[in-house]
């Protein structure tokens, strides 16, 4: 069985070593898209375990389209039967490089198709109950090779469930797994977040550090499917329970200038189960400057500029260079969008992929102690 498993540009790397390390086939690796090969099991298992991903496809069918009578019997080769019942059913469609370009016809012949294949030839009208979980369907064609993919997940999987409150620009916990992943963070060292707002960055290291599944808090689209088989997804979980590591300590601390930010940040923790392996501190970042030497990893999304004013922004990066200055053995990133920092420093490496975080633009500044 094949899978496509898409992810935030950027982070295809991360994704694919965790395939490896999960014992899969990793089959082929394109922008913010890997495919690998697995049985029906890993449906489970990957979902629940994903760090870095988003959404997990079955690929149901996979030939070349250059028209849409071509598409439309790719797709009535499916057994649709075997995913839907009664469930509505929306269809999405990329399209890159290829004949087929309109994404809008893509997505109308491809529902009709299905609508006529689970109707048995009959071009009626498909009855759907809005009570039953959506069926999401993505039709991925590039150079004229079409997949048509189910959506095992769901929701996009960075949505893990532990975070009921939020501050104004929450990173991502996909995005904030993968950037602890690139940080070069040993989970025997402390890390910091000096700007932790809702907890986001914290909570996904102590979920690193203590290897639990971050698809635990959630639901999954597999679990609706017809002829799911629910011990799958039981035996998983308890395999998953199993791994958690119980008898070793992490420090991880949290601190924010914004003590609403600090009582958020802990609720969220509280509702992953990682409160207690995170120390939040209500603390501004000009307070570390004068700390006994900082020498452990850091990895800290600082406000980008959207609701503070130039001075103040300017301020707030001249003290962040300020402390890197005063405790050089402080490693790991930053990841922003305020194009004015820009530390010279050569133990600083801009990295070349960029990250989207909520729509915004930003780069990650990655720092390494010279050896
Ligand atoms: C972009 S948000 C961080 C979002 C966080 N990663 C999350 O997932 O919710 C920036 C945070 O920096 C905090 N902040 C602003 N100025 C600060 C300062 N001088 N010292 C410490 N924290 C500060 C804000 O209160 C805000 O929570």
């Amino acid at each position: 069985m094949n899978f496509s498993i898409t992810c935030a540009a950027g982070l295809e790397s991360i994704l694919k070593k965790e395939i490896e390390i999960a014992g899969y086939k990793v089959l082929g690796s394109w922008p913010t898209r890997v495919r690998f090969q697995g049985e029906l099991s890993a449906i489970a298992k990957m979902n629940l375990r994903s760090r870095v991903w988003n959404k997990i496809f079955i690929e149901l069918e996979q030939h070349t389209a250059s028209d849409f009578n071509q598409l439309f019997d790719l797709v009535q080769k499916i057994d649709w039967k075997l995913y839907v019942q009664g469930n509505p059913i929306i269809v999405n469609a990329i399209t890159k490089q290829s004949l087929l370009t309109s994404t809008p016809t893509i997505q109308s012949i491809t529902k009709k198709s299905i609508v006529k294949k689970l109707l048995d030839g009959k071009e009626w009208q498909l009855p759907e109950d809005h009570s039953k979980q959506t069926i999401e369907v993505l039709v991925y064609i590039e150079r004229d090779m079409c997949w048509i993919l189910l959506n095992t997940t769901g929701e996009s999987l960075h949505k893990r469930g532990y975070k009921k409150a939020t501050g104004e620009a929450p990173i991502n916990e996909s995005l904030a797994a993968g950037l602890l992943l690139l940080s070069g963070w040993k989970f025997s060292e402390p890390l910091y977040d000096f700007f932790c707002g809702s907890g986001t960055i914290a909570i996904e290291a102590a979920l690193l550090a203590k290897n639990i599944a971050p698809g635990m808090f959630r639901r999954f689209a597999f679990e609706n499917f017809p002829r799911y088989d629910e011990e799958l997804l039981y035996l998983e979980i308890e395999a998953a329970k199993n791994k958690v590591i119980i008898n070793k300590w992490h420090t991880i601390i949290a601190s924010d200038i914004d003590p609403r930010m600090i009582a958020m940040a802990k609720e969220n923790a509280k509702n992953a189960g990682v409160e207690e392996y995170i120390t939040f501190i209500e603390k501004d970042i000009s307070e570390y400057i004068n700390d006994s030497e900082l020498v452990w990893t850091m990895v800290s999304n600082p406000p980008y500029g959207l609701r503070m004013n130039a001075y103040d922004l300017e301020k707030l990066y001249h003290t962040i260079t300020e402390l890197f200055i005063k405790h050089p053995k402080l490693h790991g990133g930053i990841i922003t969008s305020y194009e004015k920092f820009n530390p010279e420093n050569g133990e600083w490496t801009r990295k070349k992929s960029v990250f989207f975080n909520g729509g915004e633009r930003c780069l990650f500044y990655k720092k390494t102690l010279l050896k």
